[in-house]
């Protein structure tokens, strides 16, 4: 798929935009600072359902206002689609397709993206949470009704640590709460799910993620991708990553796991197993990422992450290729990786470049510069060679 087109209402410092983009490489080129990023950030909501930089959407909405639209064309082959969400300070967002209101969690089913971005180094060398959202945006990518799971588990699990702490500071203890189970029959269901579905996406990226890695690399350092399960008693905090075993009955587990941590668990007043819990620990040549790996071999594992994602993506999707975004990825990367990335990406359909340093984009990417400015898209015009 490609995105012919973009407008934006009050979102981040844009009062209003809209930019046009090609099939193939795009380059959005402006100083630091000017809304770049921003502009990334509203293709991969339309993706994703969220952002890469904040965890709430309040920051998108542009600074006193109320609410942010942001309206994309999308072309899959020939057949156009319009899709739009808008998103609100206060209450749920509310979605259109094709000018009909829809769930936004249908927005997926169109909008496939692969971003790229300096953050992205945070997902190998950050915690835990960051792995979870790599991986949990990606499944929502491959499998949209997934992402009402998700919400669902984090309600769920909110309301059920609500229960703890209350009775904690109640004093009940163990067997006199039985509106616990409720809530662990609710847990379960939904928390089975998640992770079922997330060690079936670490083991179809080990292959495109060993590929990736060897491809930027330039080296093969057998990258490896695990769940650590803390329903298995592979505590991330406690750093053992439980061994691969997908057959295992996840439910089973995951009940006896809240049986054996109840006590503790009202002691604590928290959720303490789950996939809330969970970690995905990223090895090359043997050696966990997180702590072992330099910074080159960790932003080989970083691009090959995304590098695998999209190529997952791309063999998976009927909507052909997903959109790749590289926001700002040039100026991080040595020249050798630089032109391995380029020339691994410059065959999607589209790709949108941004950077501050027009100079810091290979030769193969730069098309269709559009320049930007203080929240405004101005001077666009062709490259010169196109
Ligand atoms: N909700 C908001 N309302 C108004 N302005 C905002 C809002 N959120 C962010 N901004 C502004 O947007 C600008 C940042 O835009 P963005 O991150 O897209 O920059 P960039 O062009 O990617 O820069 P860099 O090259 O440094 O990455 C900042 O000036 C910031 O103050
Ligand atoms: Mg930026």
């Amino acid at each position: 798929m490609i995105v012919e087109h973009l407008s934006l209402v009050d979102f981040r410092n844009y009062a209003t935009a809209e930019l046009a983009l090609h099939r193939g490489p795009n380059v959005l080129v402006g100083r630091n600072g000017q809304g770049k990023t921003n502009l990334a950030e509203a293709v991969v909501f339309l993706a994703t359902l969220g952002s890469h930089r904040v965890s709430s959407d309040a920051p998108m909405v542009r600074d006193g206002q109320e609410f942010a639209i942001i309206r994309a064309r999308l072309s899959h082959g020939e057949r156009k689609v319009l899709i739009e969400v808008q998103l609100n300070r206060q209450g749920s967002n509310k979605a259109r397709i094709n000018g009909s209101p829809s769930k936004t969690s249908e927005l997926p089913r169109y909008a496939h993206v692969v971003l790229f971005a300096p953050e992205d180094l945070q997902i190998v060398r950050g915690d835990p949470s960051s792995r979870r959202r790599f991986a949990d945006q990606l499944l929502i990518q491959r499998t949209p009704r997934l992402s009402a799971v998700l919400a669902d588990y984090d309600r769920v699990l909110k309301q059920r640590t609500a229960l703890l702490k209350s009775a904690r500071a109640r004093g009940i203890r163990g067997e006199g709460l039985s509106t616990l189970d409720v809530w662990d029959d609710k847990l379960v269901a939904l928390g089975s799910e998640i992770i079922a579905a997330r060690q079936r996406l670490a083991a179809d990226l080990q292959q495109p993620v060993a590929d990736a890695y060897a491809a930027i690399a330039g080296a093969d350092h057998q990258p490896q991708l695990e769940w650590a399960l803390s329903v298995r008693g592979g505590d991330p905090e406690e750093g053992e990553a439980a061994t691969a075993d997908s057959t295992g009955d996840i439910a089973e587990m995951f009940r006896a796991s809240l049986l054996a941590k109840r006590t503790q668990e009202l002691e604590r007043g928290l959720t303490l197993t789950g996939p809330h819990r969970d970690d995905l620990v990223l090895r090359v040549r043997g050696l966990p990422v997180k702590g072992y790996a330099s910074h080159g071999e960790s932003w080989s594992v970083a691009l090959a992450l995304r590098l695998a994602s999209a190529e997952l993506l791309r063999s998976e999707s009927p909507a052909g290729d997903p959109v790749l975004i590289l926001d700002d990825v040039f100026a991080e990367l040595d020249a050798d990786r630089r032109q391995r990335l380029a020339t691994l990406t410059a065959g999607y359909e589209q790709v949108v470049v941004t950077a501050a340093v027009e100079e810091d984009i290979p030769e193969v990417l730069h098309a269709h510069v559009v320049r930007i400015s203080a929240g405004t898209i101005s001077d666009e015009r062709e490259a010169a060679d196109d």
